[in-house]
């Protein structure tokens, strides 16, 4: 099978899953029988390209990890905006990779809507739209006839919704907690070895972990739009932003740390969904939570998650929660679910 891939984005996403279709071509025709071709790019710094026969990606992640604008690439049309590879290439399916905006969900609101208006299947790791507005984009979606897939949205690639979807299908989950930002969770980690937050802080910056201005992950709403999609994507909730309560981790201190840590507890920026009297409710706040409690064992940049069900009880999942080829990967295990027809499209998850 023959699956043809537009590319909106060519950061550092955009260029882990180039990268991995690149490494592993051979690999994914031989044992999956698909067939990926990027037929089109489009970056606001580095232009775009569309060539119907397929991108050499190895010449294109060249020019873009040299800083070339893809513009040079030899062949094909140029000067394309987004929007024009969304709708006029002949792509199959869109891979929106653009930055996260949790305001307005833009620029991504509009891709998603005009992929699905083009008859095309969208695959991202764009949490700002499916956080604000999951329902209207998979009612959308559903009325096209197209797959609409984000399981990057929540630990990258570690996976997390398919889990819930598939392996747990028939299962009733009754709660999901977890530590959903590794940049909180090393600053943290770092305090307990005796840093103030704001030197843990400087470190997680230097490490690449923090971003410079790291309100999003420090005040907790990176952790927050997380818990609002899985919140309304598996337990079938309608949370909006101002519906989940959300507490970040710069209200402690060493002392707090060592305190915890004397009575054989942890902090964590710990993300809460639950089924309550009828609703779904979430929260996202720093806890104690006892040191035998899976998730206090999870340090620095990790990922966990703790589905707790009707059958199982409590089944945790630790992972990556970002990365380059790790959530390249996300985007490619949505792809392979659209090329080889798994049967769960965007209505199936809960
Ligand atoms: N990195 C991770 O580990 C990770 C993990 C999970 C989820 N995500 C999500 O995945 C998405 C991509 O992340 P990233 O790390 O790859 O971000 P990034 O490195 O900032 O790349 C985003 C790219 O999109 C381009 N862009 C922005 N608006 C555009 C538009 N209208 N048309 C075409 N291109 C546009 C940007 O161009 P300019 O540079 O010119 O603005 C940039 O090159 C984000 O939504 C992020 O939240 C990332």
């Amino acid at each position: 099978m023959h699956h043809r891939l537009a590319i909106i984005g060519f950061g550092t996403v955009g260029r882990g899953l180039a990268e991995i279709l690149h490494k592993k071509k051979e690999d994914l025709k031989q044992r999956c029988g698909v067939e990926f071709s990027v037929v089109a790019v489009s970056d606001l710094l580095l232009g775009s390209v569309y060539w119907e026969k397929g991108l050499k990606l190895s010449q294109l992640l060249n020019l873009a990890n040299e800083g070339q604008s893809i513009a040079a690439y030899p062949d094909g049309i140029k000067g394309w905006d987004s929007f024009r590879v969304i709708k006029e290439s002949r792509a199959d399916t869109i891979v929106e990779v653009t930055y996260t905006d949790l305001k307005t969900g833009e620029p991504a609101i509009s891709h998603f809507k005009a992929a699905f208006e083009s008859g095309k299947h969208l695959v991202t790791t764009n949490k700002g739209p499916v956080a604000l507005c999951y329902r209207d984009l998979a009612a959308m979606a559903e009325e096209r006839g197209v797959q609409f897939r984000f399981e990057g949205t929540v630990m990258s690639g570690t996976p997390v919704l398919n889990l819930a979807a598939r392996t747990l299908a028939g299962t009733t989950i009754k709660d999901i907690r977890g530590i959903l930002n590794g940049t909180t969770n090393y600053i943290l980690t770092e305090m307990e070895k005796g840093l103030s937050y704001s030197a843990a802080l400087k470190q997680a910056q230097e490490m690449g972990y923090a971003e410079a201005n790291p309100e999003a992950d420090v005040e907790g709403w990176d952790a927050l739009a997380k818990v609002i999609i899985l919140a309304n994507v598996l337990l079938g909730g309608d949370l909006k932003v101002q519906d989940v309560p959300r507490k970040g981790i710069t209200g402690l201190t060493p002392e707090d740390i060592h305190r915890a840590a004397q009575a054989e507890m942890r902090w964590k920026l710990i993300g809460k969904v639950q089924r309550e009297n009828g609703s779904v409710v979430a929260s996202v706040a720093p806890e104690t939570i006892p040191n035998s409690d899976p998730l206090a064992g999870i340090g620095g940049a990790t990922n966990a998650l703790t589905f707790t069900s009707d059958f199982l009880g409590p089944v945790t999942i630790v992972g990556p929660g970002a990365g380059r080829l790790e959530t390249g990967y996300a985007l490619l295990n949505d792809l392979l679910h659209i090329s080889v027809g798994d049967g769960i499209g965007s209505k199936d998850f809960w």
